[in-house]
């Protein structure tokens, strides 16, 4: 039997009494497709009722053996598969009945940063590039504008600003995607 535990931590003292992220009896099981003349292979429970509050400012962590159901929980949440049944509420909006656009739009508020960011940017792209991609998906700024925020964000992490055309993306310059949407537009 798979088990998963929550940690969480508060970093700041300011909590409101709504949380910011509220998931509720999420559940993701996967079907195996049917072969001819195969007999159908039972679902795979990934994630099977699991609930949990965040609050503004706190860290929670998901604790558990290979295969429990962490990154499936985590991607459930982001709908970047389609859980099987459950709530996600983010600052009290259902996320799970969104239409897939409205859904994109709000994931300009939701972030996975991979476990190995090397396995998950591209190695034909300039570090410059890789950090105005979310900008680029989303229509923000003009060419000139990111290329600007590009270069703040650099800044920000401590990267001189040649760092952008480079093909070899440092983990600093990976921190820096990460900020990409989250740090505020100006
Ligand atoms: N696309 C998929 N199709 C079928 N089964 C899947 C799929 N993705 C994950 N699973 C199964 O769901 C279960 C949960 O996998 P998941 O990757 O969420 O675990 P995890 O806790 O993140 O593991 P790890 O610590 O190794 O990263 C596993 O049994 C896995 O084999
Ligand atoms: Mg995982």
């Amino acid at each position: 039997m798979t088990t998963m535990t929550t940690t969480t931590t508060t970093t700041t003292t300011t909590s409101s009494a709504a949380p910011l992220l509220r998931v509720r009896d999420l559940r993701k099981h996967y079907t195996s497709p049917k072969r001819w003349l195969s007999p159908r292979k039972p679902s795979i429970q990934a994630v099977d009722g699991v609930s949990f509050s965040v609050a503004r400012g706190e860290t929670l962590s998901l604790v558990g053996e290979s295969g429990c159901g962490k990154t499936t929980t985590a991607k459930s949440v982001l709908r970047l598969v389609e859980p099987s049944a459950g709530s996600v509420q983010l600052e009290g909006e259902e996320l799970l009945t969104l239409t897939q656009e409205d859904m994109r739009m709000r994931r300009r508020d939701l972030q996975i940063i991979f476990q190995d960011p090397y396995a998950s940017l591209n190695p034909r792209l300039t570090a410059g590039d890789i950090v105005a991609e979310p900008l680029r998906n989303f229509s923000m700024g003009d060419a000139a504008e990111r290329r600007e925020r590009v270069q703040w964000l650099f800044s920000r992490v401590g990267l001189r600003p040649e760092a952008a055309k480079s093909f070899r993306m440092s983990s600093r310059a990976a921190s820096a995607s990460g900020w990409a949407l989250r740090a505020r537009w100006r």
